[in-house]
């Protein structure tokens, strides 16, 4: 592909996805302020919205087969936790934008724990295998993620059990 055109493609995948993202955000927040039609539009159109992304990452030829995209997902997670994160924290810290700190330090902590079990599947998925997954709780304040039980209060934040979202 083209160079210029790969970057714009790259480019709107970002914007698309923040829009996605953000529009979810949005409908959660409308859902709360008793406005469940503008909830349902901002949700409809997230939905767009992915739909877009979704194509724009097909034509750069990064969907592929879950063996690959577990490799993706963990580079990824792997480049949040050693450079990003750590990175982003430092300057937070220097600057005192204590807000900054704290949801990036929320980050930080979940995406190690995703780099290690995107690295466990990876595993199965070499050998053409699923694993086997217990239920998976995420804290909704944190994103602190485990697989199992949910603990009395997150390790993380200190958010209480029934804070915790279950897939
Ligand atoms: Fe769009
Ligand atoms: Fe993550
Ligand atoms: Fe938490």
């Amino acid at each position: 592909m083209r160079k210029m055109t790969e970057e714009n493609l790259n480019s709107a995948f970002a914007g698309e996805s923040k829009a996605h993202m953000r529009y979810l955000i949005f409908a959660e927040c409308a859902q709360k302020e008793g406005k469940p039609n503008i909830s349902r539009l901002f949700r409809a159109i997230a939905f767009a919205e992915q739909v877009h992304a979704t194509n724009h990452l097909k034509v750069l030829e990064e969907v592929d087969s879950t063996t690959r995209n577990l490799e993706a997902a963990i580079s990824g997670e792997n480049f949040e936790v050693d450079e990003t994160y750590p990175s982003y924290l430092e300057v937070a810290r220097l600057q005192a934008e204590k807000g900054a700190q704290r949801s990036m330090n929320f980050a930080l902590q979940a995406e190690k724990i995703h780099s290690a079990m995107y690295q466990k599947a990876g595993q199965q998925a070499d050998e053409g295998k699923d694993i086997l997954l217990k239920d998976i709780y995420i804290c909704s304040v944190c994103g602190y993620t485990i697989e199992g039980e949910p603990p009395q209060t997150c390790p993380v934040c200190g958010a209480t059990k029934d804070k915790f979202k279950k897939f």
